[in-house]
């Protein structure tokens, strides 16, 4: 249990019991609150690292049990490289942030994502962070960089193959989850993304097959815990059914 019982809100009530377990959150809209405010995109990103601060100590504090966010994709490296360095020195900076305050803010940390291409110190950085997890107890922060979902896949797909070969068994749904990079990590409850797009863009593609979506217009250096709020209420009204019929 978080912090409050019922919370009430503008838009209707929180409730407490019916929190999603798994909040995942494709944070976009940056460059265009930058461009609004005559800012260099650059700009957006670190407004956009700061809201990302305020929502995961607000997500922690309600009891989620699991925040993931996409923070760089497989195909942003087609960005300009001032941009992409940009992001990149965010997240170092973030990370060496998070080494000080995880501990006594009690947030595990998780990237994920192909590491291979991030730079030696950001390597090192995650596993610094890596190594302070098991003596955290609370929510799970997870970080999705240098993510995409069909790479995912089919990464997973591969090492699954192999697996399947070596033991004789007949590849199923669970091997394959075993090498995604969530393994471990139930399935997201809701997916919001913000800035008015309605697509997944290559995120959590496997993991999103039962996940309510929740589309909002606010940019995501403006979002705010009232909007999360807003997404949650409208994710307790819906009815979830997994391809049965609803519970009498
Ligand atoms: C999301 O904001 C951050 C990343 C993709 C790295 P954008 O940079 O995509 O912002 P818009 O969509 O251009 O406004
Ligand atoms: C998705 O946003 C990736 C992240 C937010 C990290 P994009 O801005 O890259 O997605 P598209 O290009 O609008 O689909
Ligand atoms: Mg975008």
């Amino acid at each position: 249990m978080g912090l409050f019982n019922k919370k009430s809100t503008q838009a209707g009530r929180l409730d407490m019991e019916k929190l999603p377990r798994h909040v995942a959150v494709i944070m976009d809209g940056n460059g265009r609150w930058a461009k609004k405010r005559g800012l260099p995109r650059t700009a957006g990103h670190a407004a956009g690292a700061e809201v990302f601060r305020r929502i995961a100590t607000y997500c922690s504090k309600l009891g989620i049990e699991y925040l993931t966010v996409y923070a760089f994709s497989t195909e942003n490296w087609k960005r300009p490289s001032d941009e992409v360095e940009a992001i990149m020195a965010l997240f170092e900076k973030y990370l060496h942030e998070a080494i000080e305050k995880m501990e006594k803010e009690n947030v595990r940390l998780r990237v994920l994502g192909d590491t291979s291409r991030l730079s030696p110190e950001i390597r090192a950085l995650i596993e610094e962070t890596a190594a302070k997890n098991d003596r955290i107890t609370g929510m799970q922060a997870n970080i999705c960089i240098n993510y995409g979902g069909r790479s995912e896949i089919l990464r997973a797909a591969k090492a699954a193959a192999a697996d399947a070969i070596r033991s004789g068994l007949e590849l199923d749904c669970e091997m394959l989850e075993k090498h995604l990079y969530t393994s471990g990590i139930p399935d997201p409850d809701l997916i919001i993304r913000p800035s008015g797009e309605k697509r997944l863009s290559n995120f959590l593609l496997w993991q999103s097959a039962y996940s309510e979506l929740y589309f909002t217009d606010a940019l995501w250096p403006d979002f705010t815990e009232r909007e999360l709020d807003r997404a949650i209420i409208d994710y307790q009204s819906r009815s979830r059914r997994y391809g049965g019929i609803q519970k009498p």
